[in-house]
């Protein structure tokens, strides 16, 4: 019977038996190293203060985010990507570009603990800023008003690169961010500043855990300036545009749900691709973890294993530090 020409010849199961195979032929591999880590500090905390919707994850204090990144840099992963809230918000996000405010002062902070062992990237953008929550600033009407935004956008940068950011985490989906941004920046002599461009990131109801985490004030959405889930062409489109801007990194966000975009940006871009893993993506794993439902480690592995499988070398989570441990 075993020669019987029904019994197949090849037989990819040979190379799955053990562990040790498995690892063998393992075509991605996920390194601590392609792991950024975004960490939240609230202005005036004393003590950490976990965050409803993501366990695990916290408001940090100044002092508590210098701890954080020395325990990062330990764990060997990539880098840190801080995220501001001020305790006064406006219709500008003056806090934004306060050399004194929280987002500069915890880029100083990080850089004074960690020197480079670590990249830096503080989110360059105004929705934890301002009062309104928008990620620019608005018109008399409501809308966000895409180049007073830019304007803003170029002052707060020149802060953050000057409290010591490697890379500005361009987040705001206004039209021309990258070219204007990397403009003032070279105008001002900091052409080595760069620019991680959040290329494609797509209005998602996946944010939801993250505006806990800044406490956000946003009514309503962000539909008018973020992608629209159903579009491809229109992502490739900004991924071009960032491209040819000068984006020294370009992100697809999120991740899972939008492998297919990562796929396609890995094709075209000749620069880094980046993608994140984000609030919503990390609570699901943890929620159902909790329950029992699903294996955390297990779903958090699988999570980035794959995003790197289709072609992001760099993945922003909020797993990183576990992620870390486990690969370890
Ligand atoms: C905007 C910003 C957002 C996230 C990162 N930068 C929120 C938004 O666009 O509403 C979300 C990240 C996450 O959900 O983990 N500055």
């Amino acid at each position: 019977m075993p020669n019987s020409p029904e019994f197949p010849v090849i037989r990819p199961r040979r190379l799955r038996r053990t562990a040790a195979l498995r690892r063998l032929v393992a075509e991605t591999r996920v390194h601590p190293s392609d792991l950024v880590l975004p960490v939240f500090v609230k202005e005036g905390l004393t003590e950490p203060l976990e965050i409803a919707s993501m366990p695990g994850v916290f408001q940090h204090s100044v002092d508590s985010v210098r701890k954080l990144a020395v325990e990062a840099a330990r764990a060997g992963i990539g880098g840190l990507m801080p995220f501001g809230i001020p305790l006064l918000r406006d219709a500008i996000g003056s806090a934004a570009t306060d050399p004194n405010g929280i987002l500069n002062v915890t880029t100083r902070a990080i850089r004074e603990e960690i020197g480079d062992d670590l990249v830096v990237i503080p989110d360059l953008c105004l929705d934890e800023f301002t009062d309104h929550g928008h990620c620019g600033v608005l018109r008399p009407d409501g809308t966000v008003d895409n180049d007073a935004s830019l304007m803003r956008y170029a002052e707060m940068g020149l802060t953050l690169a000057e409290s010591g950011a490697d890379l500005l985490g361009a987040s705001g989906m206004m039209d021309g961010q990258i070219g204007y941004v990397r403009a003032a920046l070279d105008e001002a002599g900091r052409t080595d500043t760069g620019l991680l461009a959040y290329a494609a990131k797509y209005a998602s109801a996946f944010y939801g855990p993250f505006r806990d985490a800044v406490e956000s004030q946003l009514q309503g959405d962000r539909r008018t300036y973020q992608q629209d889930n159903a579009n491809t062409t229109e992502a490739l489109h900004e991924i071009d545009l960032d491209i040819q801007q000068g984006a020294d990194i370009v992100m697809v966000k999120p991740a899972l749900p939008y492998l297919d975009i990562v796929k396609a940006a890995a094709e075209r871009s000749p620069v880094p691709v980046a993608a994140y893993h984000i609030s919503g993506e990390y609570a699901q794993i943890v929620a159902a973890a909790e329950r029992g439902w699903i294996d955390r480690d297990a779903a958090i592995l699988e999570s980035l294993t794959s995003i790197k499988r289709a072609g992001a070398g760099i993945i922003a989570t909020y797993a990183a530090l576990e992620a870390a441990a486990l690969l370890r």
